[in-house]
C-alpha cells in the first residue's frame, strides 16, 4: 500500500480565489511531496500498512518525527482541498444550528474566522472545530492536528497564498472565508 495525496477537483476550479498556479505547486509539489516522502520513510516496513490516521494516532511511538510530520501534513492538505468548494454550498440545518449558538449568526462565524486565522504566527492551519457541540476556531503551528472533531481547516502556510497574494495572507483568508468554504464537507464532518 502506499499513501497518496487526494484532491478531486482540476487546478483551475478555484480560480479566481485561489489561482490554476497556485494549486499546481500546492497540489503538485507541496502535497503529493509529503505523500512521496512519506513513502520513502516507510517502504519495507511495518509502519506501510497502515491508514494515514493510524499512522498519525502513533505520533509519539514512531521512530522518526519526520515520518509523523509527512503523514500529519498529507492528512492536513487531503481536509483542505475538501474544505474548499467555489459552488455555492449552505451548512446543514444541525450545523447552521451550532454556528448560531457558538458564534450568534453566520457574518460573526465569518469575522471570528477571518480574525482568527489571521493572528496565526508563522506556518500552520487553522481549522474549525466541534467539542460537545460547541464550535471554535484554533490556530495549530507546522502539521499539528487538534484532536477534537475537525470540519474545516485553512492552511495558512506560505506556500498556500505566495504566489496568489505574496504577503497579503489576510485578503486569502478573507478571500477563503467570503468564497470558498465547502460546507457539505463541514456538515458531514458535524453529522
Ligand atoms: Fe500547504
Amino acid at each position: 500500500m502506499s499513501f497518496t495525496a487526494i484532491k478531486e477537483y482540476a487546478n483551475d476550479v478555484l480560480t479566481p480565489f485561489i489561482s490554476e498556479e497556485t494549486q499546481e505547486f500546492h497540489y503538485g509539489k507541496h502535497h503529493m511531496g509529503y505523500a512521496s516522502m512519506l513513502n520513502k520513510l516507510v517502504d519495507g516496513t511495518q509502519y506501510a500498512e497502515l491508514t494515514l490516521r493510524q499512522l498519525i494516532r502513533l505520533q509519539d511511538q514512531l521512530p522518526d518525527q519526520k515520518i509523523w510530520n509527512n503523514a500529519a501534513q498529507v492528512f492536513n492538505h487531503d481536509f483542505y482541498w475538501k474544505s474548499l468548494s467555489k459552488a455555492e454550498t449552505v451548512p446543514s440545518k444541525e450545523l447552521s444550528d451550532a454556528i448560531n449558538a457558538s458564534f450568534g449568526n453566520m457574518e460573526n462565524f465569518k469575522a471570528s474566522y477571518i480574525e482568527t486565522a489571521s493572528t496565526m504566527f508563522g506556518s500552520g492551519w487553522s481549522w474549525l472545530i466541534c467539542s460537545e457541540n460547541s464550535l471554535s476556531i484554533v490556530n495549530t503551528q507546522n502539521a499539528n492536528i487538534p484532536a477534537e472533531k475537525k470540519l474545516l481547516v485553512i492552511d495558512l502556510w506560505e506556500h498556500a497564498y505566495y504566489i496568489d497574494y505574496r504577503n497579503d495572507r489576510r485578503t486569502y483568508i478573507e478571500n477563503i472565508v467570503g468564497n470558498c468554504l465547502n460546507w457539505n464537507f463541514a456538515s458531514e464532518n458535524f453529522a
